[in-house]
């Protein structure tokens, strides 16, 4: 195929040819752009905090009672009412605006006349007012009258003991008019002030400087026990607010809003009603937003994957696979021989420290096929069990796992390139295809090797995968796992760690994806892979960044999937689903990663935890533990049922994406002269597990399916199901379920142009 030979030799010019951009899967947080402006109702200074990108640092509220509220032009509804002419005195010469400027330090000296000092503030529209402060020096007794239309409501008497004392009294709610001051004797007021209605209210905001759309707010606004509530709103001109959302302010994570409908607006404001108690205050962390794609953007069209499903389907496993024994050892009841009835690949955690004591040391792993162990472990032999691992037909990903806090901080690094291309070398040297053993296909330079400075890791990828391509060019080389998708708030940012000198050294993108969602009261729970506020469509800001940085270059999802309870397993944590919702999700996040044209996904993990049910990971086993003899649980047996009527075929073509339903063309990529062939559609309704009210689904196909069977998470075999077919329309009962429906056939081009 020399045509595409050399097309594939212009494509690969065109690579180098192309602009390398770190961030380009982010999708900018609106309030991150230029022009946006972050402000508060009080301590407007630290407002940056909310607009900083940290989610560690925050804005706190000025305080409110007992005199805090009285600067603030948003809380005192009395200030400045004296530069309006609503105010009065015996004494002319007094200088009234400095009763309600806010400041303790200016104030208005009032004499007598004919016997009595008197100030009055009389307000032409009466306010609604919670508290009254009032601060001054007295010389004898001077009372205090708060009128309510032509009756006094509230009276104090003040004296020398008050002298430049703030006196705030709880009146209750009542509805302002006037108030007066008077006294035999002459007063100086320095403030008379008024917290409002709303009482202790406080607000943060973004001006986006701009209208702009919105669907999706993200926002860190943990207020502590002293918040009453807490509201999000958005407002046009900084002046009306709208309502878009209750926040609940003890909700510790960041928390999406998503809107019910894009909206127009400018400013968004996270706002806090606090407690009306004593030096009070409340926090906001961050605000972000985004169109109705969220942080996730656009995802790509969909075309034809060149892996099936087969192929994609991969387990992460670990040395005996939870049985303190080698797996060659093992019958097929357990390890690589049961898993891979469903994985065509495996992923081992190939522990760093198990080759070498210092990264500077040798393994020797001549040593360690003689039988001597390795610099790491003395009883250890990876031959012995990754030649296992292959005589189960499983192709092995091992993913060299090192982190700062497990053991290599960057002081034990002597030098982090020459350290990692050392052991690169002989890591390809007697594992790899070309001149080792060839029992591993591909080697990822850290699992999740989040605790390094972005810059020290990259040392070590960037020694380690040229130590690799020195001697082994079809060893592939994975980074660690990164998300292309925030770079604020997370320690695994891409654009940071896998950079342009090296990326020709790196064969596939590499990303761990669950399908996480933070409710809106701040816990996290796992959600269907469809849903927008789930952190599985991240895997689409990863595909933009391969796409700009490392076009043609395979993405693999090393680690994703779902945890469950299963009798006599149970589950203490939040992010579980049930037994049926793993299965369900399971298989349609791997129909959907097909869609993405990922070429590898491989399952976290191969089976639920002997040791722990109370966090995230304990149960997320395709069977049960060791404990319960490797049990398969209903995902085990849906994805069975998935390979056996599936397995080797190709996703080709969206046919339907929306809310209701999802319609996926499967078929084979190269049939001869006809190109892309389709035999299967898939079709399931993107609901969660429990959503099973009967829904009546159709999508528009002119041939006649031949057959249709439903994958029921009951026993994971494949059950028929009912459809007719009418008017080129297929018409068929969809549930959370998957149905694949069988055709007779036929060429893409020619069949399917139609969505709908
Ligand atoms: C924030 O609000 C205060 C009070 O309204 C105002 O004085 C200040 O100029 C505002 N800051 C910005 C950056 O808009
Ligand atoms: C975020 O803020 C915290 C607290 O001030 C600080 O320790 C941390 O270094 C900041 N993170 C970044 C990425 O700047
Ligand atoms: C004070 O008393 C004088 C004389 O009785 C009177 O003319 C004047 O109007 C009074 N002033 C005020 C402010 O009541
Ligand atoms: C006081 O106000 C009430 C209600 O506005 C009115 O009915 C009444 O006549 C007023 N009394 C005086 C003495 O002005
Ligand atoms: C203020 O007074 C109202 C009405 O009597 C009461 O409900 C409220 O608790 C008081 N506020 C405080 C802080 O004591
Ligand atoms: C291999 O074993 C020999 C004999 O025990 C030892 O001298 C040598 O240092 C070992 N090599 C490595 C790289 O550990
Ligand atoms: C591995 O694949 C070969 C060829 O398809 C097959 O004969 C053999 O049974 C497989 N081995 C296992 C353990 O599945």
């Amino acid at each position: 195929m020399a045509v595409l030979e050399s097309l594939s030799a212009l494509l690969l010019l065109a690579t180098y040819c192309i602009s390398w951009d770190p961030d380009a899967g982010l999708v900018p947080s609106l309030t991150k752009q230029q022009g946006a402006l972050p402000n508060a109702t009080s301590k407007y200074h630290d407002a940056f905090f909310i607009n900083d990108g940290n989610d560690s640092t925050h804005w706190t509220s000025g305080g409110c009672l007992p005199s805090a509220y009285i600067v603030n032009g948003y809380l005192n509804v009395l200030k400045g009412r004296c530069s309006n002419e609503v105010c009065s005195s015996s004494s002319h010469d007094a200088k009234l605006s400095d009763v309600t400027d806010g400041s303790m330090y200016t104030g208005a000296s009032i004499s007598p006349i004919n016997g009595t000092a008197v100030f009055d503030l009389a307000l032409k529209k009466p306010v609604k007012v919670k508290y009254v402060s009032i601060r001054g020096v007295f010389f004898g007794d001077t009372f205090l009258e708060i009128w309510e239309g032509n009756r006094t409501v509230f009276t104090k008497t003040l004296g020398l003991a008050d002298k430049y004392k703030t006196e705030t009294f709880n009146v209750s709610q009542l509805t302002l008019g006037k108030i007066r001051v008077k006294s035999a004797n002459k007063f100086t007021l320095t403030e008379i002030d008024a917290l409002g209605e709303s009482g202790c209210t406080e607000r943060a905001w973004v001006d986006l400087g701009t209208v702009k759309t919105i669907g999706v707010i993200r926002t860190r606004h943990w207020a502590g026990s002293a918040t009453l509530e807490s509201r999000l709103l958005t407002s046009l001109d900084g002046k009306m607010w709208n309502e878009v959302a209750k926040l609940q302010p003890g909700a510790l994570r960041a928390v999406f809003t998503k809107l019910d409908a894009p909206a127009q607006t400018r400013f968004i404001a996270v706002e806090h009603h606090i407690a009306e108690s004593k030096y009070a205050k409340a926090y906001v962390f961050e605000i972000d937003a985004w169109d109705s794609h969220g942080q996730w953007g656009v995802p790509p069209r969909g075309s034809p994957n060149k892996a099936s499903l087969r192929d994609m389907f991969g387990v992460n496993g670990i040395w005996g696979w939870g049985n303190n024994k080698y797996s060659s050892l093992l019958d097929d009841k357990s390890g690589p021989r049961l898993y891979n009835d469903i994985a065509s690949h495996a992923r081992n955690y190939h522990n760093l420290g198990w080759d070498v004591k210092d990264p500077d040391n040798d393994p020797g792993y001549v040593n360690m096929t003689a039988g001597h162990g390795t610099n790491g472990e003395w009883w250890l032999n990876w031959d012995t069990e990754y030649k296992a691992w292959a005589n189960a037909n499983l192709s092995v990903d091992a993913s060299v796992q090192f982190t700062s806090k497990g053991g290599f901080p960057p002081s034990v690094w002597g030098d982090a390139f020459h350290d990692g291309f050392r052991y690169g070398k002989e890591f390809a040297s007697h594992f790899g295809p070309t001149i080792g053993n060839g029992l591993i296909q591909a080697m990822e330079v850290g699992n999740e090797p989040w605790d390094y400075p972005a810059d020290f890791y990259a040392k070590i990828l960037d020694g380690m995968s040229r130590g690799v391509k020195s001697v082994d060019k079809n060893l592939l080389v994975l980074p660690g796992a990164f998300q292309a998708h925030d770079m604020f708030h997370a320690s695994n940012y891409i654009g940071t760690r896998v950079l342009q000198p090296f990326a020709s050294n790196i064969d596939v993108v590499n990303g761990h994806f669950y399908s996480f969602m933070v409710r809106s009261d701040g816990v996290r729970v796992m959600t269907h892979p469809e849903d927008l506020e789930s952190e599985f469509n991240a895997v689409t800001n990863l595909l933009r960044w391969r796409d700009v940085n490392m076009p043609g270059k395979p993405v693999w999802i090393t680690e994703w999937g779902w945890d469950s309870e299963t009798p006599g397993e149970r589950c203490r944590y939040t992010e579980c689903v049930t037994e049926d919702a793993q299965a369900l999700y399971g298989l349609r996040g791997l129909l959907i990663l097909a869609r993405m044209g990922i070429q590898k996904a491989t399952w976290f993990f191969y089976a639920d935890s002997k040791t722990c049910d109370n966090h995230i990971f304990c149960r997320s086993g395709l069977t049960s533990s060791a404990l319960h003899g490797f049990t398969k649980k209903k995902v085990f047996h849906s994805f069975h049922a998935l390979m056996t009527t599936l397995g080797d075929k190709h996703f080709l073509k969206v046919l339907k994406e929306n809310s209701h339903l999802y319609v996926y063309i499967f078929g084979d990529v190269d049939n001869g002269k006809a190109g892309l062939w389709a035999t299967d559609v898939v079709a399931w309704r993107p609901v969660t597990a429990d959503d099973t009210k009967p829904y009546q689904a159709s999508f528009r196909l002119p041939t006649k399916p031949l057959s249709a069977w439903r994958i029921s998470t009951k026993d994971g075999v494949p059950v028929p199901a009912g459809f007719t077919h009418a008017s080129e329309r297929v018409t068929f009962d969809a549930t959370p379920e998957v149905v694949i429906f069988k055709l007779p056939g036929f060429p893409v081009s020619e069949h399917v142009q139609i969505i709908g």
